[in-house]
């Protein structure tokens, strides 16, 4: 029952009764005036039948079955490798964050041959900026970190067999997340503006080019045209710390959330 449908003077006096601890206190406090206003025990409640029903449905897992609650299987430590995924991934986003402050996406009018305004910005976070060159690194290591453990983390799942049934769905949206790690490598790649961006940009147009039919718009609606341009590295840059942090934070959050409703896959 919502504490809202209870005697309001009822918690007065209870809370009143109770020996309870400063922190105690303030939380209950805190609780029933969000209670009053959002509901909120009522929805917990909602959300705990809902976990304890689907978990029911879960089959046993290999060490319920076997009751090898004491054994430690040599795998184990590879199964780390999820969380070592999020938190090169939040890392990568906290430093990307800062760099973010000093960076921008801008060609400007340099001619054939110049330095873009993004380049200088580079050269300015590595050369001038305290401890810019350290931002720096700490932002592409957590990024090729990220790539490397969601990689393994992958042929973790694949030889363990976790995969199975009932994690086909997190299998599914693992291919989406470790394609969505590689767009976030690409995008990256592409924003210091360098000669190595420039040329990985072009052998990106290139091969949407290349795409039966549809090749053209596919151009068009990623790299902003036929060859590269301001457009270009406007829609990375968009890509890059707009678009891809939301929907891969959300991504990951639903994927942990399944792995935390379905529990963790014994080897079988
Ligand atoms: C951004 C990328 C990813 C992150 C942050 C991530 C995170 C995690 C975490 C923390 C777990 C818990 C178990 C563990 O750590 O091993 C997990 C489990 C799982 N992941 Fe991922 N993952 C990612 C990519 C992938 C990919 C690429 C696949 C496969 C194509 C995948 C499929 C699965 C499956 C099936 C499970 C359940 C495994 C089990 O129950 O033992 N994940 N993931």
């Amino acid at each position: 029952m919502s504490l809202q449908k209870a005697d309001e003077h009822d918690h007065e006096r209870w809370l009143k009764e109770k020996d309870l601890s400063p922190l105690e206190r303030s939380f209950l406090v805190s609780l029933i005036w969000m209670d009053k206003r959002l509901r909120i025990v009522d929805y917990l409640e909602l959300l705990e039948t809902l976990y304890y029903r689907v978990n029911l449905q879960m089959p046993k897992s290999h060490t319920e079955q076997y009751d090898l609650d004491n054994k430690f299987w040599y795998w184990y430590p590879l199964y780390t490798l999820g969380f070592f995924s999020t938190l090169a991934y939040v890392v990568a986003a906290i430093s990307g964050a800062l760099l973010g402050f000093y960076y921008s996406p801008a060609i400007g009018a340099a001619a054939a041959g110049e330095q873009s305004v993004a380049y200088q910005q580079i050269a300015f976070i590595m050369q001038d900026l305290q401890f810019g060159y350290m931002l720096r690194s700490i932002h592409r290591w957590s990024a090729q970190v990220m790539t490397a453990a969601v990689f393994l983390h992958m042929l973790r799942v694949y030889f363990t067999g976790a995969y199975k049934e009932p994690r086909e769905l997190n299998w599914l949206l693992g291919i989406v997340l470790i394609s969505l790690t590689m767009v976030f490598g690409y995008t990256g790649y592409l924003l210091p503006w360098d000669q190595l961006s420039y040329w990985a940009g072009q052998i990106g147009v290139e091969m949407s080019l290349s795409i039966p039919l549809v090749g053209e718009w596919v151009a068009q609606l990623i790299f902003g045209g036929f060859s590269l341009s301001q457009s270009t590295l406007m829609r990375m840059y968009i890509l890059h710390v707009f678009l891809l942090p939301f929907v891969v934070t959300t991504l990951i959050a639903i994927h942990i959330g399944i792995v935390w409703v379905q529990g963790i896959a014994e080897p079988h």
